[in-house]
């Protein structure tokens, strides 16, 4: 299918073809990505900008990676050094940037639906590089392409998601992109943690980890947010780690062809144990490899419909 859409906000409402036309373009791209073919000129003469209210390191390295492999400049905006310490909002941040020059918006911002609102604004295509707990549909489709990669298919796989679904965007991407792609998606973590709502969408609810790890083709760890916990959801990291913390000896217990996958930053010692993110199951650098392929499939796509558009 030939892809269509300027923005890509989240993974909610993509159809199937439309994630597989992304996955196979990610593929496809694979070798420039990683260097084993030469640089591309797609976007050459097109200005990325990556805006990242909030810290990063994968994800705006990654997309700074891809816009290169694709020919195109990168600007990129820090709000510690910009005028939002002098109070400018975010709305005259962006037009201001758009004055200097910018094709594509690379945005990552602490409030939901902060992407969709620089889409209202800006000319050019945009990129949700992550919006508070919304979505961060650039992860949740590396996630996808990692699966792929490890098992050949995402269709009739169980893909638990363990940990701090509450306030993950990770967690809702991954959701979206699991359900529409067949997978079976099952929640795992304390009740402060997983929002019962989210069954609406699909999703299964467990409250056992080590009843349901046998099931499991995957398992996506998140990292325990502290930063985004207003009121006491846990009763401490130790606690955590003990009940709801993946270790080389509860991981005896999953399939042995299981993938662990973690978007990172990982928080060792507490949802995940060194040795089994460092061990044998785990695809986690894998993940951050494939993330420059897909984000070189999301800036082709997205600035060739957003040319496509244009009189
Ligand atoms: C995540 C994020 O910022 O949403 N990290 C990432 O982009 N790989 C997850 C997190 O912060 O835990």
């Amino acid at each position: 299918m030939t892809w269509t859409r300027k923005h890509l906000l989240g993974l909610e409402g993509l159809s199937r073809e439309e994630l597989i036309t992304l996955l196979d373009e990610a593929k496809a791209l694979k070798p420039v990505a990683t260097r084993q073919a030469p640089a591309l000129k797609d976007l050459a003469g097109s200005i990325v900008v990556n805006c990242f209210f909030e810290p990063s390191t994968r994800t705006a390295n990654s997309f700074g990676a891809a816009a290169r492999r694709l020919g195109a400049e990168v600007v990129s905006f820090s709000p510690g050094t910009s005028s939002l310490m002098k109070g400018e909002s975010l709305a005259d941040t962006i037009l201001n940037l758009q004055a200097i020059g910018g094709d594509v918006w690379v945005v990552r911002h602490a409030a939901s639906g902060a992407a969709a609102l620089v889409a209202k604004t800006v000319r050019g295509s945009v990129v949700n590089a992550g919006d508070g707990q919304h979505e961060h549909p650039t992860q949740g489709l590396l996630d996808l392409f990692t699966i792929r990669e490890r098992l050949g298919r995402v269709e009739g796989l169980a893909v638990g998601i363990l940990g701090d679904i509450r306030h993950s965007r990770v967690a809702r991407s991954n959701l979206w992109g699991l359900k529409t792609l067949g997978a079976r998606v099952i929640l795992i973590g304390p009740p402060t943690l997983v929002p019962r709502e989210l069954a609406a969408a699909g999703a299964e609810l467990a409250g056992d980890l080590d009843a349901v790890l046998p099931e499991l083709d995957v398992i996506n760890v998140l990292r325990l947010q502290l930063e985004r916990m207003e009121e006491a959801c846990l009763p401490s990291a130790r606690e955590y780690a003990r009940v709801w913390g993946l270790n080389a000896a509860r991981l005896t217990r999953a399939k042995p062809e299981v993938v662990v996958l973690h978007p990172g930053p990982t928080n060792r010692g507490v949802e995940i144990t060194p040795e089994v993110a460092d061990g044998e199951r785990s695809a986690i650098l894998a993940q951050v490899t494939n993330g420059v392929a897909v984000r070189m499939a999301v800036l082709k796509l997205l600035v060739a419909a957003g040319r496509e558009a244009r009189p």
